[in-house]
């Protein structure tokens, strides 16, 4: 039997996941103004990524029979200065998120809810590629600066990323 607690953890977490898919929607927008489209792909399928999160948790919410209560979501930043503010919070975005997963499954273990305890393995998992990634964009463009090439080169890498739909009950 699942908690109120964790019920309202996981409300709240589908909440997150929401608002990081319209967050990185909003640095695709950014991305498209600026004409560099690698990037605005790279952060588009991020967002798309990042509403699949969320509906995995609405998911097993409904496996396991708790309420769904589906809250308000933020509007995100809009305006940004560069890309590496862009960059920057993006990182920062998924270690608020890191933690907020790492704090249900605190919970979780506490509660001894094994059943949500195992499903939060794969959230830890995603997180620490999430974590990486963002990281790795970060570094990259800190490698190359201002230099226009360079940072070409890196969009030209970014155009690369292909969506991949998740798989059903995994
Ligand atoms: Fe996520
Ligand atoms: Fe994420």
């Amino acid at each position: 039997m699942t908690s109120k607690n964790i019920v309202k953890l996981l409300n709240d977490q589908i909440q997150k996941e929401f608002y990081s898919s319209y967050l990185y929607l909003s640095m695709t927008a950014y991305f498209k103004s600026v004409n560099l489209d690698g990037f605005a792909n790279f952060y588009f399928i991020q967002a798309q990524e990042e509403k699949d999160h969320a509906l995995r948790i609405f998911d097993y919410m409904n496996q396991i029979g708790a309420k769904i209560v589906l809250e308000k979501i933020d509007a995100p930043k809009v305006d940004f200065e560069s890309i590496e503010e862009v960059l920057k919070l993006a990182l920062e975005h998924e270690q608020f998120v890191t933690k907020s997963i790492h704090n249900i499954v605190d919970v979780a273990l506490s509660e001894k809810d094994h059943s949500t305890y195992s499903f939060l393995q794969w959230f830890i998992n995603e997180q620490v590629e999430e974590e990486d990634t963002a990281d790795g964009n970060l570094k990259k463009f800190q490698l190359v600066g201002n230099d226009g090439r360079g940072i070409l080169m890196i969009d030209a890498e970014l155009a690369q990323r292909v969506y991949t739909p998740p798989v059903a009950n995994n």
